[in-house]
């Protein structure tokens, strides 16, 4: 047999196992300060779910335990309870229209993401932020579309900077590219992207037959009245993007695991070919959808009382997003993010490395955060913290930077 040969030029872990496993030596290492560790690293979120979604649970577990409501495989793009609460929720209530066809519930915006390379050439070109989600890349890498690296970069791919000269955001492409990856509000960067910004690309790839693969995975913590929540909110998007969605850090269903790609019908490719069609199959193919108790939490987010409990949650992880960024600031970091994000960018102090900075944060205050770095090249100098801890946590931390720095 013959491997896939495009896995092994990439590195053997992903960013996030990687810090896992520095902070798990950490701790075997010097398993006293182990016990202050406090994780600002990857987003993954600590409030328990909100009461409305547990009891939607708990009530679809009673149906699966009688014969007369039991369930067995999903439908493949999800039950029309759950893709009509979407459509009026997140769509109709802001002037977008959407067909139940065009949305596929999923298992979240990370498989979808990593997914959606399938129904697309390997002749592609794509583009994407530098610093980026890093799955974008590696599953492109995995599928052979990358090229070859040379200096952190690879050879087929075309980095899009973003860096604190041009606020974070992207520029238009200067060369043909084929699939656009964008992510507002960014992770890592924390940086929205306003209406009339989004425009730009949206005519851009019309214009020039690329599709925008918009993940909007952080649009609950959307503060500001001139950032689109979704990308349909901008006229033309419907036939040049597609838009992945997700109940993880909406909801708090990192564990529970359920989201949503829209693939608009009106988006074809130039012979007529509805990439709608292509991406159904693909699910229908290697995707056999979500439990019939994930769904059913997941509607009951749309609830009056689930709809106010997520708030409430929302609420919470954004005062601890304003109390990193508050606090570093005070103390003289260059702070970046946390009005429509839960993540703050911060730049190191002194131009240390972002692994230095890591490893002197887990060593010196036993904080973990992530090193921008492991987000691409534009990254480096750069630090990620998240704002999903606990407030007691997220308080905590702040106040051991606020202390070392200070001296
Ligand atoms: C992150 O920390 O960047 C996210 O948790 C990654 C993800 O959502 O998969």
């Amino acid at each position: 047999m013959k491997i896939n040969e495009n896995f092994l030029k990439i590195e053997s872990s992903y960013l996030f196992s990687n810090i896992a496993k520095k902070v798990k030596e950490y701790s075997l290492a010097n398993p006293e300060k182990a016990k202050d560790i406090i994780r600002l690293g990857i987003g993954d979120v600590t409030r328990p779910l909100a009461p409305a979604c547990i009891e939607a649970m708990h009530k679809a577990v009673d149906e699966m335990s009688k014969g007369e409501t039991f369930r067995g495989y999903p439908p493949e793009y999800g039950y029309d309870f759950l893709l009509e609460a979407i459509r009026d929720n997140d769509y109709k209530s802001r002037g977008v229209e959407l067909d139940i066809s065009e949305i596929f519930v999923s298992d979240g915006a990370k498989s979808d993401t990593g997914n959606i390379g399938d129904i697309f050439s390997l002749q592609n070109k794509v583009a994407i932020c530098d610093p980026v989600y890093p799955v974008y890349v590696d599953t492109n890498v995995m599928s052979g579309r990358s090229g070859d690296k040379a200096d952190g970069k690879w050879s087929n791919i075309y980095y899009m900077p973003c860096i604190a000269e041009n606020k974070f955001l992207p520029q238009l492409p200067k060369e043909k590219v084929d699939l656009i990856y964008l992510c507002f509000p960014n992770n890592p960067t924390g940086m929205a992207i306003t209406k009339a910004e989004l425009k730009k690309w949206v005519d851009y790839a019309n214009e020039n037959g690329a599709v925008i693969l918009y993940d909007a995975a952080y649009e609950a913590f959307i503060t500001e009245d001139d950032v689109p929540h979704t990308i349909y909110e901008i006229e033309g998007a419907k036939t040049c993007a597609v838009e992945f969605k997700s109940f993880s850090k909406t909801a708090g269903f990192t564990g529970v695991r359920c989201g949503y790609t829209v693939v608009p019908h009106e988006l074809k490719t130039a012979d007529g070919t509805e990439l709608n069609k292509l991406w159904a199959r693909r699910q229908a193919t290697k995707f056999n959808g979500v439990s019939y108790i994930t769904q059913r939490a997941a509607e009951a987010v749309y609830s009056p009382q689930g709809k106010q409990q997520v708030r409430e949650i929302i609420e919470y992880y954004r005062h601890n997003a304003k109390t990193i960024y508050e606090g570093l600031k005070a103390c003289g970091f260059e702070v970046y993010g946390a009005k429509n994000s839960p993540y703050v960018w911060l730049k190191t102090p002194e131009n240390m490395g972002s692994w230095e900075f890591f490893d002197m944060l887990l060593d010196k205050l036993q904080v973990v955060g992530t090193p921008g770095e492991g987000f691409g090249p534009n990254g480096e100098g750069y630090f990620r913290l998240t704002a999903f801890g606990s407030k007691e946590n997220t308080e905590k931390a702040v106040e051991r930077i606020k202390n070392y720095f200070a001296k």
